[in-house]
């Protein structure tokens, strides 16, 4: 077997929300960079709610999550702000950009947040990567969805993080537009080396991992690895 860098550590975690769902009961995995991760399960088996704990945006009632060797759990919100815009990139099923910034600005937008430099030039550069370099000036209600997903990718690669996390990312889109968005997920992987987390419904997406994690009523059912090259 394969070692793997160990991004995320999820370690004996429940999560219970107000109200009393368990959501996630008893959960570990380790999530490696470099690989592509598919969290599968029906709805409501607790894909988002792991996610949500695996980018630092919501905590753990028991356990630990580990995020570059840290505990969430234990951050202030200084860190925390500073891991998610450091370290983290999101790309959602509705894409969630802005829609009266371009796909350029849209792109930008995380640099600029984080006070970086040449934020134009780098939001262009990964805008290219996507293959969008010619909608740059495009509002995104000028872009198809496919186009669309794929500019928030760009936004989510555009800071160089070590873990995208991507929840049902072609849930909205046609098979088509949903194999390109599939194909740039897995280069973030292979090119970039990042920690890459999806939780889907697609076929095609859990056919493209390397590692498919089954979920049901909160609880890892199975992990299937398939081999590679180490990073
Ligand atoms: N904010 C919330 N408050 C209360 N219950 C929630 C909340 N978010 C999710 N749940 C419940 O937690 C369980 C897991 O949900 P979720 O993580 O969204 O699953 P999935 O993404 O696999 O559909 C479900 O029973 C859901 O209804
Ligand atoms: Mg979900």
């Amino acid at each position: 077997m394969t070692d793997y860098v160990s991004a995320i550590s999820v370690r004996n975690v429940t999560r219970s929300y107000d109200g009393g769902v368990e959501a996630l009961r008893g959960v570990s995995i380790e999530i490696a960079a470099g690989r592509v991760t598919a969290l599968l399960g029906r709805s409501g088996c607790g894909k988002t709610t792991l996610l949500n704990l695996c980018g630092a945006m919501d905590f753990p009632s028991s356990g630990e999550v580990l995020i570059a060797g840290q505990a969430t759990g234990s951050l202030d919100d200084a860190k925390l702000t500073a891991l998610r815009r450091g370290t983290i990139g999101f790309v959602f099923q509705a894409f969630q950009l802005l829609p009266s910034l371009t796909a350029l600005e849209n792109v930008e937008l995380p640099l600029l947040l984080a006070r970086a430099n040449g934020t134009e030039a780098r939001a262009l550069e990964i805008l290219r990567w996507v293959g969008l370099e010619e909608k740059a000036k495009a509002l995104p209600f000028q872009l198809s969805g496919g186009q669309m997903q794929r500019v928030a990718v760009a936004r989510a690669l555009v800071h160089q993080p070590k873990l995208l996390i991507a929840d049902e990312p072609t849930g909205n889109l046609d098979t088509l537009s949903g194999d390109l968005v599939l194909g740039l997920l897995r280069r973030a992987a292979d090119e970039f080396g990042a920690a890459v987390v999806i939780a889907t419904h697609s076929a095609e997406a859990a056919a493209m991992a390397d590692v498919r994690v089954r979920m049901r009523d909160g609880r890892i059912e199975g992990i299937e690895q398939v081999e590679g090259s180490a990073q």
